[in-house]
């Protein structure tokens, strides 16, 4: 129909949901008693810096694109409020884990503002974290649901294995394109994968098409970080409201210099030294820039994105228009993914 076919924001579509999620979440810290505490746990759900909500927004779509017609008015009411818990949960262990990160990478500045920590100090930035993550624990214990709470912390989990195997092959200097993709999993794909699975589950879809869900968040989320980590090479501190070179810096190797080491071999031995000395860095950056290194990232995202879409395309088929513009605007993500800027 010519509906499906009209070009739609993927995030206004979701607009109003999304605002009503915002309010929660500044909410929800306020049970937090000391004032400190809520303002320190609510200071990224502040109008103006609560990023670009994409995980809210992918998991709202794919309730929506997931929507079965056959519950009544107050089933669909009650299946719609905790898929928008589990978008409300998802958001708390993210920011959770931003707010430690930013402890661990020693941040200054975050979403184009000072980082928590350099703001309150580590301590505090610590104890938000801590409390972030117990309120998602709360909030999880009311949808009621124990595949879902499975599935959540399942999630949540990664998170800490993903920058544990981070600070591994940091300090080991050495590090595979397998290790790379088990860790950008753990790290950015798994909980909106999992968190896409959670919103599938609750709709009572069999383990296959929940399969379906998590496939789509899983390979959205590791093209999100393949780009992310081109971007880190490729964009300005000023448009990622963040530094830019960071993660060579801090001996972080990703996807694009893996790459420009198969091409050059004798990158490894420069890797090896270290990057404490930026001559060491400017030389990994001369041979990254005559490489395909960052062109073969960049197609690796592609192809994770054009995954994401085969397994939207594969959903039991509907002819409810709202279905299809929420399918529609999950693809669309998808291309929005790899042409972003920050
Ligand atoms: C951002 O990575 C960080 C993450 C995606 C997760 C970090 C996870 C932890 C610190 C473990 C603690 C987890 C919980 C649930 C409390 P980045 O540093 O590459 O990205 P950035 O540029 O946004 O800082
Ligand atoms: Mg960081
Ligand atoms: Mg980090």
């Amino acid at each position: 129909s010519s509906l499906v076919e009209q070009q739609v924001d993927p995030f206004s579509l979701v607009a109003d949901e999304l605002s009503l999620i915002g309010n929660r979440l500044r909410e929800t810290v306020q049970v937090a008693g000391v004032p400190k505490l809520a303002s320190a746990a609510g200071y990224f759900f502040e109008v103006g810096v609560e990023g670009k909500r994409f995980r809210p927004t992918v998991l709202l779509l794919m309730a929506s694109a997931l929507n079965v017609s056959a519950l009544d008015t107050a089933e669909a009411d009650q299946l719609r409020a905790s898929q928008q818990r589990v978008a409300e949960i998802t958001e708390m262990i993210h920011v959770a884990s931003l707010l430690h990160d930013d402890v661990l990478d020693d941040a200054d500045t975050r979403r184009g503002i000072p980082s928590l920590n350099s703001l309150m100090g580590n301590k505090v930035s610590v104890l938000a974290g801590d409390f972030l993550l117990c309120r998602a624990c709360v909030t999880l214990s009311f949808i009621k649901n124990f595949e879902v709470s499975a599935v959540l912390g399942t999630a949540a989990e990664n998170l800490i294995a993903g920058e544990m195997m981070q600070m591994a092959s940091a300090s080991e200097k050495h590090c595979n394109m397998d290790q790379y993709m088990q860790k950008t999993y753990y790290k950015t794909a798994s909980l909106i994968a999992n968190s896409c699975k959670a919103v599938a589950l609750l709709a009572d879809h069999g383990n296959e098409v929940a399969m379906l869900a998590y496939n789509y968040g899983r390979n959205l989320g590791l093209a999100y970080q393949l780009i992310d980590d081109v971007l880190d090479f490729t964009g300005t501190s000023a448009s990622l409201g963040k530094g830019s070179l960071s993660d060579i810096r801090h001996g972080i190797i990703t996807a694009p210099v893996l790459f420009a080491t198969e091409e050059f071999p004798e990158l490894q031995a420069v890797i090896n030294r270290g990057f404490d000395d930026p001559a060491n860095v400017d030389l990994a950056l001369e041979y990254l820039h005559k490489s395909r290194g960052i062109q073969r990232a960049k197609e690796l995202a592609i192809e994770h994105t054009n995954m994401a879409a085969s397994a939207i395309d594969s959903f039991p088929e509907s002819d409810d228009d709202n279905v299809r513009i929420s399918r529609q605007a999950l693809v669309d993500l998808t291309r929005m993914v790899i042409t972003r800027t920050k």
